[in-house]
């Protein structure tokens, strides 16, 4: 097989990133600037401030990628970038940058999709073994995707209105805790039980599809319930109830896929695969049904470009390039 040595780049929401893979699966270097500390303040993501924060920090933190990595330019085989979906302005960055430089050294470009890096970053630990089910879960996606080979991507299912990772950080602005809410509610998970009784949306019973903001209003009406009682909430056993809620569809839906698309493989992907009580139950269940699951390290289930280096490596591998016309799609389908 060919060397590869592809430099990622990933700007699609708060984390201005770039890499350098070498054959789709060596990390020679993952550099990560988070946002997170500008964005904290206002509750949520501003896309606004996230595209200046991008354009303030996106060269150097190229140049970064390339000495950590110890690789000159020139001798890169492609240049890989997130082409969507994630915010338009902060796209824009990561891929005006990809163009710049594909076209001052025309070095080949590749447009890369944010989902697929995710699932790619489960290869940078061990080789994806086909055909296999992905579930990927961020702050923006909740979906089953089946892969039958490299590049090939079929959704099986997906969330019909909030996000996965969007309820977590929804519900924990109800319950008055800082952004961005996964890690928080993780956190009081484990100190609770899951003793308040909270809705799971199941859909029609065939359905591989998911449904969150019925459990989030839930949520909203038990905290006003309480308020209008002058009762107080067990923040912990809401944070664990509301958890449990979101966990069960997640791991029962998971494995369903599995056994429906006939595979031995699951992958866990996104932001919310840092989710401990996540981590845990879907391992004891895919250990009970003899399910090979494959979930990254945690620097690496967040938004990174290492993960979008290596997805573009197997395009690289195909020919797939992108020419000087790319540009960003906040709403590219998989
Ligand atoms: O993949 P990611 O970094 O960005 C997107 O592409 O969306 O995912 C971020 C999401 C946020 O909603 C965040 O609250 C959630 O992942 N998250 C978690 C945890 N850590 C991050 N959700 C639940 N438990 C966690 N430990
Ligand atoms: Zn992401």
């Amino acid at each position: 097989k060919k060397q590869s040595l592809v430099l990622g780049i990933e700007t699609s929401c708060d984390e201005t990133s770039a890499a350098v893979v070498l054959n789709g699966t060596d990390v020679l270097s993952n550099i990560i600037s988070s946002q997170m500390d500008v964005h904290r303040r206002f509750g949520g993501v501003v896309p606004e401030v996230a595209s200046r924060r991008h354009v303030e920090r996106m060269t150097l933190i190229i140049e970064e990628a390339l000495t950590k990595a110890n690789v000159d330019l020139s001798e890169l085989d492609a240049i890989a970038v997130t082409q969507g979906p994630g915010l338009v302005g902060a796209l824009l960055i990561g891929v005006a940058a990809a163009k710049a430089l594909s076209f001052a050294t025309s070095i080949p470009l590749i447009g890369v999709h944010h989902i697929a890096g995710h699932i790619y970053a489960n290869h940078l630990v061990k080789p994806l073994q086909f055909p296999l089910v992905a579930l990927v879960v961020s702050g923006g996606h909740t979906e089953l995707i089946y892969m039958e080979k490299h590049n090939h991507f079929v959704h099986l299912g997906r969330t019909r209105d909030d996000a996965a990772g969007e309820a977590f950080d929804k519900v924990a602005r109800l319950m008055g805790l800082p952004y961005p809410g996964g890690p928080q509610i993780d956190r009081l998970a484990t100190q609770g039980s899951p003793s308040y009784d909270l809705p799971r949306a199941w859909l029609e019973s065939d359905s591989l599809d998911f449904s969150f903001s019925g459990l989030k209003s839930s949520v909203m009406q038990l905290i006003q319930k309480a308020e209008g009682r002058n009762e107080k909430i067990n923040e912990a056993d809401l944070a664990a109830s509301f958890q449990q809620a979101v966990l069960d569809v997640l791991v029962e839906k998971s494995i369903r896929a599995v056994k429906k698309a006939g595979v031995k493989q699951l992958l866990l992907a996104g932001g919310v695969s840092a989710n401990s009580g996540l981590r845990v139950q879907l391992a004891n269940r895919c250990e009970q049904e003899r399910i090979d699951l494959r979930i990254p390290p945690l620097e690496l289930c967040t938004d990174n470009a290492a993960m979008i280096a290596a997805a573009g490596t197997y395009l690289f591998y195909e020919g797939k390039f992108a020419n000087l016309s790319l540009n960003a799609d906040p709403n590219l389908s998989l």
